[in-house]
């Protein structure tokens, strides 16, 4: 009898503690939550009037739970008209560069409470069948939000392609515009790499990046290859400079967001008028990856997709120094006009 009462009592104890132990790690986690939407502090500058700047905590509580629902599309009509959540123009764009690591930057911003990106690159200045269709169209694109936060979207092929610049200043000739730049033969070979991958998953063979970038018949660097163009950073920047003045650029190195990502985005909620708002605790290195992951709060984690990060084949030295040789020129004039400089060799 006693040994029964025993036995209760101990199963007792054991619900007793697993509910308190649940209730705790509950608190926990929606204090880390919680931690991370505070109120916001007024945004300053050109993102709508200053009356209006305050993000509600019930705003920002969404943009976490069903934000994240609205923007998947599983939200209702009535639910956007409850929560006044629009679908609204970008007003920063991550134009490019390819490989610079546009990925990492537009997630790492939308950490941001007043940040709210476009997933998927809409490829709408850059793409004429897009282009055709409106801008309608590519509001459309883009997720919902408050009419307080900033939605913004990249599609790295921008930085390149000749008729954007001209295009996304009919849009909004005062839109903020981001690049983000990596060592210019580290990026080169960067972009073959993803293209040597897409080529092997469907089976075919591919030269090797010495054969593309360097012109057998002169021995000196292919300037047709693409890789190799699209690393000639200050020859892109002087179109958009023909439309929009350098201050509406912001450079970032893609190389330190890699290894310490914290000061660069701070960099970025200083250009775009935003409180800082990302910290640390949002950002752990990942030593499997061998790159920082997201942290939202404690329960919510979150590292890029495997093709971001791949194992670049090497290269030959000679080829290496050749390619930093033919950049050097292009990268002083780029330090020159965005008034960064970098350690690129
Ligand atoms: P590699 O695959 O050459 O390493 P993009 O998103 O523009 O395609 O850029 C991809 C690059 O982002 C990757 O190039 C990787 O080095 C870099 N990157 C920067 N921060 C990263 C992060 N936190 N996780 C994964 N990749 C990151």
């Amino acid at each position: 009898m006693l040994f029964k009462q025993q036995v209760l009592l101990r199963q007792k104890l054991f619900v007793l503690g697993s509910l308190a132990i649940g209730s705790l790690l509950y608190l926990v986690a929606r204090v880390g939550s919680l931690d991370r939407l505070q109120p916001l502090c007024p945004i300053d500058g050109r993102f709508g009037p200053r009356s209006q700047d305050e993000i509600p905590l019930r705003a920002l509580q969404f943009k976490r739970g069903l934000l994240h629902e609205f923007r998947k599309g599983n939200a209702t009509k009535e639910q956007i008209r409850l929560h006044n959540l629009v679908q609204q123009l970008p007003k920063a764009i991550i134009i490019g560069v390819r490989k610079g690591g546009t990925r990492a930057l537009l997630e790492m911003l939308n950490l941001h409470p007043a940040v709210v990106k476009a997933s998927q690159e809409i490829h709408f200045f850059d793409n004429d069948e897009n282009y055709a269709k409106g801008i309608e169209w590519y509001r459309k694109k883009m997720p919902f939000s408050y009419p307080h936060q900033i939605t913004i979207e990249k599609s790295p092929a921008y930085f390149i392609t000749e008729e954007v610049p001209e295009r996304i200043y009919k849009m909004n000739s005062s839109i903020k515009l981001l690049i983000i730049v990596r060592e210019p033969t580290t990026r080169a070979i960067s972009d073959y790499t993803q293209v040597l991958e897409g080529k092997e998953r469907k089976n075919k063979t591919y030269y090797k990046f010495e054969k593309l970038a360097i012109d057998p018949n002169t021995c000196e660097v292919n300037t047709k290859y693409k890789a190799v163009r699209t690393s000639i950073y200050t020859k892109h920047l002087e179109r958009w400079l023909k439309y929009f003045p350098i201050e509406q650029f912001h450079i970032v190195d893609g190389d330190r967001l890699i290894t310490e990502p914290l000061p660069e985005l701070q960099l970025v909620e200083k250009f775009l008028n935003l409180p800082p708002r990302i910290s640390q605790y949002n950002l752990y290195f990942n030593a499997t990856r061998g790159f920082y992951c997201l942290r939202f709060n404690i329960v919510f984690n979150k590292c890029l997709a495997g093709s971001k990060g791949r194992i670049h084949p090497e290269v030959d030295t000679s080829v290496i120094t050749k390619l930093r040789k033919f950049f050097h020129p292009f990268n002083q004039k780029f330090y020159q006009i965005t008034g960064r400089t970098f350690n690129w060799p």
